[in-house]
């Protein structure tokens, strides 16, 4: 056992669909110990001279004037596209043939793959991010270098091989040859049955079946992968959808049988729990009421769909709809790891939609959409993204006064949003002291 004495942040756990209710303590106590796995997890929470009581002989690391708060997670990224952030294009389907595949064909290396994959986890932590749901690349390579390493650092991290077995760009895919990043259909479901018995569960790693996108999927294809959907309901299912108008319209002409693009997924069993679809911008009310409906989630990739002028989710529809969602960096496309960074982006996207009710997203809700209600999407609530007790002790240490500019500021403020809303806006990685991750015993 062991406890941490520090103001903390943290969340209610969430009822009848509510959302962010932060909780705050200037002078708190986190106690954190092993449950009957061996696992760290949190025991207690709440103010010091309470706490302390209760737990009178663990011994405390007292960390002044800091802030203890969840670690952030992070729904949607793509760990193979670090070195493809800022790359500049009309929009997405020409960035993703100019940048991102000549990029992701580098992971056909495992050498490549090693080093990709320590950089990115190291990155995460340094930026405070405890949990992510990510792409790899079409390579089997890709995805156990990933594991691997998120093994060895006890990050709690779901990816998959990344399935597209036609459509990709000429030059760069090399339909059904280990050389491009197309694969052969059937292989390309062998591997990521053999990767889900590999990985999933293992320590705290899970798989996540992941069609890029309707484009670059055959019907055969789509069909398997909602064929191993079915068979392993636990597994992970990620993808993209309704990002960018020339995107919607190719994925239309492929299949016009299906209602729209978002339905094709659902006609091939690839809407379910534990599904997270990213981007989710251009919905029509059907789709809102399908992703209800089916209890998928939305990635929210605000500083991604800035960047490549994709469009703004609608939080109002989204709520209007009652489907979760969370917030999520979409590295390479978005342009930060920071979640400071994306949570004031997804701020300036939620006045596109709610200043026309007069309404702005509060800093609680940005918070939490990048901690507890991104691990709801997941399906993880009570397990990461909080710190109520049995939750995985993965927390953030934040120095408030990591730069003269945020010091001056959170000085001033005079209530618990204005610290956040100092922190969402002048944050970044100086921001985060320490990353602490839970540990097995
Ligand atoms: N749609 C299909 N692939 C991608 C990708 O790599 N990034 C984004 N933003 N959208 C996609
Ligand atoms: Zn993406």
């Amino acid at each position: 056992m062991k406890a941490y004495r520090a103001s903390l942040l943290w969340f209610a756990p969430s009822r009848n669909g509510e959302t962010a209710r932060a909780q705050w303590e200037d002078d708190g106590l986190l106690v954190v110990g092993p449950n009957a796995l061996g696992v760290q997890v949190v025991q207690a929470i709440g103010a010091h001279r309470d706490v302390v009581r209760l737990h009178p002989e663990v011994p405390v690391e007292h960390w002044s004037g800091r802030i203890i708060a969840p670690g952030f997670v992070d729904l949607h990224l793509h760990y193979p596209q670090t070195n493809v952030i800022g790359s500049p294009a009309d929009g997405l389907l020409p960035w993703l043939e100019n940048y991102t595949f000549p990029e992701e064909k580098r992971f056909e290396a495992p050498e490549y793959c090693a080093q990709a994959a320590t950089f990115f986890i190291a990155e995460l932590l340094r930026n405070g991010v405890t949990t992510a749901l990510t792409f790899a690349t079409s390579h089997t390579a890709s995805v156990n270098a990933l594991f691997a390493q998120a093994q060895a650092q006890r990050l709690r991290l779901v990816t998959g091989l990344c399935l597209m077995d036609r459509n990709a760009p000429a030059g760069v895919l090399n339909r059904e040859s280990a050389q491009g990043l197309c694969d052969a259909t059937e292989q390309s479901l062998i591997d990521t049955e053999a990767l889900i018995q590999r990985w999933h569960g293992q320590d705290r790693l899970g798989y996540a079946i992941t069609p890029r996108f309707v484009p670059t999927s055959s019907d055969a294809q789509l069909r398997g992968a909602g064929e191993l959907a079915a068979r392993y309901p636990d597994v992970w299912i990620q993808s993209h959808v309704a990002e960018n108008k020339d995107e919607i319209a190719w994925a239309r002409e492929l299949f016009p049988r299906s209602r729209s693009y978002l339905a094709t997924y659902a006609d091939f069993g690839l809407m379910r729990q534990r599904a997270v679809y990213a981007h989710c911008i251009h919905f029509d009310d059907n789709d809102r009421a399908l992703m209800r409906d089916t209890a998928a989630a939305a990635a929210i990739c605000p500083t991604s769909n800035l960047f490549l002028g994709s469009g703004y989710f609608d939080y109002a529809g989204a709520d209007r709809a009652g489907f979760q969602y969370g917030l999520a960096s979409d590295v390479g496309g978005g342009t930060s790891f920071s979640p400071f960074h994306t949570m004031v982006a997804a701020y300036y996207v939620g006045r596109e939609g709610h200043t026309k009710q007069g309404l702005s997203l509060a800093p609680q809700q940005l918070w939490w959409q990048h901690t507890a209600g991104a691990a709801r999407a997941m399906g993880l609530e009570g397990v990461v993204g909080n710190l109520l007790p049995g939750c995985e002790a993965d927390f953030v240490v934040l120095n408030p006064k990591a730069t003269p500019l945020l010091a001056r500021k959170t000085a001033l403020a005079a209530n618990l949003d204005e610290l956040l809303f100092s922190m969402i806006v002048l944050g970044d990685d100086r921001l985060i002291e320490k990353t602490v991750i839970s540990q097995a015993l």
